[in-house]
């Protein structure tokens, strides 16, 4: 009888998966991989932190103003980049956040990003509750057990999950909710930046390797770009009329240089590992005016604290404003690092593999 059941259960998995590769699609045509996976913070959450007990929520108005759905959790007001590379790959449906997905939907992938979360796990500490790196890698592994269940396999399963697309944006936090709140973390009185770069990059590393243990192959990281030019660590630390901060881009450049050493290292020591780093200073837009961006500086959104205000006011033309609110990029330049990160125009860019050629090994 067991054995039937679980006949039955294989069989009505595969056809549910065969169903979601040959379903007609709706956005971009055929789909290039099974699934994707997102681990990251705010830039790619996508409603993990709604029920959270945290100030890191953005499942309100005008939060998602532009999204088909309204508000859901995305910290933008349309799609994040996360959702953008889903459609860029061929999913007819966004990944789902780990919050709500259900059975056999697991097997698109799932969205684990939570907002104010860090690689280190007492980043954010302050903010409420968030689920760090290593949370998400331990969600990861619920997922994971759930679907060898599903198929009653673990080979097959670990089979399907090498398959699947990763990509990782985290540090963000590390810097903006931890190095650079010296009244409230150690860890800026305790490091130098180049230690403290260091010390995440040791912590990072262990955990793409945890990751890859996991069973994952094709594996994406973002590198940081531009925290010292966010509007409020602009109101927190600028002076005057700058765009950016130097001190901070300097403090975070020691994080972003280890980077592509740190993927160099993964695809040397593990076996088939196919780690792609994107440069996210080099694919920022570099004449924003080319797509209609004009203000740099002004968040669209009113403010309040960094985020946008409950129901409060939004700037009358979303498109012209590079950020939405006081630390997230607006749908706009979402849209266009996607699309290098995607298909890189620049060898700069990438290294070694943009998306679209990840998705095709
Ligand atoms: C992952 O989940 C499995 C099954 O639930 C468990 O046995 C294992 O200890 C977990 N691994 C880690 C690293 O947490
Ligand atoms: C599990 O899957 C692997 C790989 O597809 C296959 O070789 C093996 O026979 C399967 N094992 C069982 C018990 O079905
Ligand atoms: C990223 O791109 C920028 C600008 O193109 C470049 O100056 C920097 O060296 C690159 N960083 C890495 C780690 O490749």
């Amino acid at each position: 009888m067991a054995n039937t059941g679980f006949i039955v259960w294989f069989a009505k998995v595969i056809t549910l998966l065969i169903c979601m590769n040959l379903k007609p699609l709706l956005v971009t045509g055929e789909q290039q991989v099974p699934c994707l996976f997102v681990m990251g913070d705010s830039l790619f959450d996508n409603g993990n932190n709604n029920n959270l007990l945290t100030a890191a929520k953005a499942n309100y108005p005008p939060y998602g103003i532009d999204f088909p759905d309204g508000p859901t959790g995305r910290f933008t007001n349309g799609r994040n980049v996360a959702d953008f590379l889903a459609e860029l790959l061929g999913f007819d449906k966004y990944i789902e956040p780990f919050a709500t997905v259900k059975g056999v939907d697991m097997f698109r992938g799932v969205n684990y990003a939570s907002g104010a979360a860090g690689i280190l796990d007492e980043t954010s500490i302050h903010v409420g509750d968030r689920i760090s790196m290593n949370r998400q890698l331990r969600n990861h592994n619920v997922t994971i057990s759930h679907m060898s269940t599903l198929l009653g396999n673990k080979t097959l399963t670990k089979e399907y999950l090498s398959k699947c697309i990763y990509i990782d944006q985290m540090g963000n936090n590390d810097y903006i909710n931890n190095y650079l709140l010296p009244q409230l973390y150690s860890s800026n009185h305790m490091y130098k930046p180049e230690q403290f770069a260091s010390i995440l990059i040791q912590q990072y590393s262990e955990q793409l390797k945890t990751l890859y243990l996991y069973g994952a192959r094709k594996v994406v990281v973002f590198g940081k770009g531009g925290i010292g030019c966010v509007p409020s660590e602009l109101d927190l630390y600028g002076t005057g009329d700058s765009v950016c901060i130097n001190s901070i881009d300097s403090a975070v450049r020691k994080f972003s240089d280890k980077l592509k050493p740190m993927i160099d290292d993964l695809n040397s020591n593990l076996p088939n590992a196919k780690f792609s780093y994107i440069n996210s200073t080099s694919i920022a837009v570099p004449d924003p005016s080319s797509i209609g961006i004009t203000k740099l500086r002004e968040p669209c959104c009113e403010i309040s604290e960094g985020k946008c205000k409950h129901g409060g006011g939004v700037c009358s033309d979303r498109t012209a404003h590079y950020f939405w609110d006081g630390f997230h990029p607006s749908e706009a330049p979402n849209k266009v690092t996607a699309e290098r990160a995607y298909t890189a125009l620049l060898s700069t860019v990438v290294y070694p593999f943009d998306i679209s050629q990840l998705s095709q090994l």
